[in-house]
């Protein structure tokens, strides 16, 4: 059963997803040639406080692994989902990274995400940018009362998959609100009408991941970083969305400053 929100809870999810969002688009803000991911973290982390909301992913455990050890995820080129800023990692010219800002704020969550260029990039990695923000939306269209959850996986799949981009089947996007993940899981391919029926009052992050090459992706050694196996780039695009009898609501949206 997917969780509806009552008005007190939607009250506070749009709240904490309106701090999600302000906090992803200063954070893009500082995405340049030279700045190292770790740097990058450093200023999401002093984002989160000075909104005093608190990190989803430091700390996340999943299975048994260590628990996630950054304050956003940062994710450069091949580097799919969750990747963990690092002094190592400068970011240069050309390359693309993935934002992904998770937080709490008074008992709720905002989840959203971008990828950004850093500097000029190549003609097919700027349309796999498009593409995927563009699927998306598409996708958050279907989140309709009266639709169901594979009306949402398969617009984004046959959308992705006509401009012959890879979809990441092993992440999913998922319901959202006390809990970082809660159901339904929301895959990036499926089939029309299947599915739980939608309802006014879900929150839902939808999230795309679309490779530039074959869809196989591993875990690197750190326990997190989901890598494209082809060594191509990724990209990935995050809404938290509310579903209402007027039709899908973005609630990621960034407050005016
Ligand atoms: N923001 C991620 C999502 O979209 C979750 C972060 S996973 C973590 O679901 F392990 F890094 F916390
Ligand atoms: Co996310
Ligand atoms: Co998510």
């Amino acid at each position: 059963m997917i969780p509806i929100k009552n008005p007190e809870a939607i009250r506070r999810m749009r709240e904490a997803c309106a701090i999600a969002a302000t906090i992803l688009a200063r954070l893009k803000a500082q995405v340049r040639p030279g700045i190292t991911t770790y740097d990058l973290d450093q200023i999401g982390r002093d984002l989160i406080s000075s909104f005093g909301a608190r990190s989803a992913p430091y700390g996340y455990k999943h299975g048994s692994g260590r628990p996630y050890p950054a304050y956003t995820c940062l994710s450069v080129n091949e580097e799919v989902v969750h990747g963990i800023g690092s002094l190592k990692r400068i970011l240069r010219d050309g390359d693309i990274i993935s934002v992904d800002v998770t937080i709490e704020y008074n008992g709720y969550i905002g989840d959203n995400a971008v990828t950004v260029p850093v500097g000029a990039i190549a003609p097919r990695v700027a349309e796999l940018l498009q593409v995927t923000e563009a699927a998306l939306h598409l996708g958050i269209k279907q989140a309709a009362v009266g639709n169901r959850i594979g009306d949402i996986s398969h617009a984004v799949q046959t959308y992705v998959e006509a401009h012959g981009f890879g979809i990441v089947r092993e992440m999913v996007g998922h319901g959202v609100g006390r809990q970082m993940h809660e159901e339904p899981q929301i895959p990036n391919f499926g089939r029309k009408n299947s599915g739980e029926k939608i309802k006014p009052g879900m929150t839902l992050a939808i999230e795309p991941m679309v490779n530039l090459g074959g869809p196989a992706v591993r875990t690197l050694g750190d326990g997190w970083t989901i890598v494209t196996t082809d060594g191509q780039p990724s990209a990935h695009f995050e809404h938290t969305v509310l579903t209402t009898d007027s039709g899908p609501e973005i609630l990621t949206i960034p407050r005016a400053t």
